[in-house]
């Protein structure tokens, strides 16, 4: 038993450790939407891999989810879409636009957790 099983967690291992790299996002350190065109607010402060670690966020579906015909797919996840493809920048009244998507997934996160920045000039730093 103990044989099957540590070729396989070491395959594990190998496959994540080769995998992570061309998934690690340790450049983004803000979030400046190129669907918004000019914007009128600073990049809203964003460390991708640093705030995941720190908020313990593993599970990339949390922010990165996947829909299908309006229902959310449980284990698929949307990395490498953007959030614009599915939220317009400009939406329609039955359509969740872009900019409450975001501030709908951080803020009620932050509120949920007590922790995270609520206010807008702590995301939008000047
Ligand atoms: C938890 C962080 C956070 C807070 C708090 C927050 N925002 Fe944002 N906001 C974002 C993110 C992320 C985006 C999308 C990325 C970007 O800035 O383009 C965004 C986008 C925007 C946009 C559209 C892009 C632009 O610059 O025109 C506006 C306008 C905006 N926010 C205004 C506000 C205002 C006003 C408040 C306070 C009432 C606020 N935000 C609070 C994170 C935040
Ligand atoms: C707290 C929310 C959050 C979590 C958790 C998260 N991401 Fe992201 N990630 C974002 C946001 C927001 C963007 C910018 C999306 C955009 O530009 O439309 C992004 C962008 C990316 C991008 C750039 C391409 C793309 O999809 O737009 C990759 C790749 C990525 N994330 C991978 C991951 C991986 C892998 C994980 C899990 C280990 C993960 N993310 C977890 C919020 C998150
Ligand atoms: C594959 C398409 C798709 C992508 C990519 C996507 N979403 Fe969504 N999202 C949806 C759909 C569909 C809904 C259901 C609500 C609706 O009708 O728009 C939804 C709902 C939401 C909700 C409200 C429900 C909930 O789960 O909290 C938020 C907030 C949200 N999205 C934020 C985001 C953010 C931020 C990103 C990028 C990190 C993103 N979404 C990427 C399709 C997508
Ligand atoms: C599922 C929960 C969750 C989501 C979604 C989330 N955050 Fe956070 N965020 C946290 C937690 C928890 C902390 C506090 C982490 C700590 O300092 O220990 C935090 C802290 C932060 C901080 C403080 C500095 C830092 O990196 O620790 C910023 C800035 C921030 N979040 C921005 C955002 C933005 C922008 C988004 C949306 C794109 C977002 N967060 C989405 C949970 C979340």
């Amino acid at each position: 038993m103990v044989k099957r099983i540590v070729p396989f967690c070491l395959a594990a291992v190998m496959v994540f450790a080769f995998l992570l790299p061309a998934f690690s996002q340790m450049d983004m350190t803000v979030l400046s939407d190129p669907a918004f065109g000019e914007g009128q607010r600073p990049p809203a402060v964003f460390e991708h891999d640093a705030h995941n670690e720190k908020a313990e966020l593993f599970d990339c579906a949390v922010c990165h989810h996947y829909y299908e015909d309006g229902e959310k797919v449980e284990g698929m996840d949307s990395i490498g879409m953007p959030c614009s493809d599915c939220h317009p920048a400009d939406p329609g009244s039955d359509e969740l636009g872009l900019m409450e998507a975001y501030h709908t997934q951080c803020i009620d996160c932050h509120e949920q957790e007590g922790q995270g920045p609520l206010a807008c000039g702590e995301c939008h730093v000047k």
